[in-house]
């Protein structure tokens, strides 16, 4: 079955890279990386056995176990040291930050760290503001009734995004697209039920992310 979130990963992963998967499981993305001669060197990772076993099942299946190194390791931990591209995936915002905020002293080394958290992607956009660090680039995905939204960073200085920029993504609301367009008068009309609904009762924050949604629609 096409995999357009597993796809556009790929696609942001820099070329020639020695890329690490932190929560590999079925290791779909780093066989990618490798029919796509994006990368020849993939560290699949994961913390269980389970994953990992059908991880090492698919990439023998694909013959490509001279190029993917499956790694048991709870986040960063047994991650080797020339890993230039980080990629969590598919987890919940809580896990991922727990992995990145474990391994801070090791993400200066990584050219390129790629996000893909299950939903909430403001919250991932706040921690990376709150170190300060840049968000390079931002895709958004709709897929099987799904909202994706995939981002990568670095540890150079950004100064601190502004809340428009948390809620929107600083690069997906410069871009314009339809299908993001289409999510964000989602995210507006959901908002807009809730304070209807509340009848004044809301919290700031949901009035907050009305206004800002509710603005950059100009509705
Ligand atoms: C839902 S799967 C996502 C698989 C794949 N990354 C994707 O995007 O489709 C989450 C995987 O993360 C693994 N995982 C959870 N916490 C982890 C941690 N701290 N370190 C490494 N792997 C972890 C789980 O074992 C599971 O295999």
């Amino acid at each position: 079955m096409k995999n357009t979130r597993i796809e556009t990963i790929a696609d942001m992963v820099k070329e020639g890279m020695v890329v690490a998967d932190i929560g590999t499981d079925h290791a779909l993305l780093p066989i990618l990386l490798v029919q796509n001669n994006k990368s020849n060197k993939v560290y699949a990772c994961d913390i269980a056995e389970g994953p990992l076993a059908s991880a090492k099942a698919n990439i023998e299946k694909y013959h490509y176990s001279s190029l993917i190194q499956t790694i048991l390791s709870n986040g960063f931990e047994h991650v080797p040291a020339d890993s230039e591209v980080a990629v969590i995936a598919g987890m919940g915002y809580l896990t991922a930050c727990g992995i990145l905020d474990a391994a801070m002293h090791r993400l200066p080394s990584f050219k390129q760290i790629i996000l893909e958290i299950n939903r909430d992607p403001d919250e991932m956009r706040k921690w990376i503001s709150s170190h300060n660090f840049t968000i390079v680039e931002e895709r958004y995905v709709h897929e099987r009734n799904h909202d994706y939204v995939i981002m990568s960073f670095t540890c150079e200085y950004h100064p601190s995004y502004t809340e428009e920029e948390i809620l929107l993504g600083p690069v997906l609301m410069q871009k314009n697209e339809d299908d993001y367009i289409a999510y964000c008068q989602k995210q507006y009309e959901k908002y807009k039920t809730i304070l209807e609904r509340s009848s004044g009762r809301s919290d700031a924050s949901i009035q907050k992310k009305f206004l800002i949604f509710k603005e950059f629609l100009k509705q």
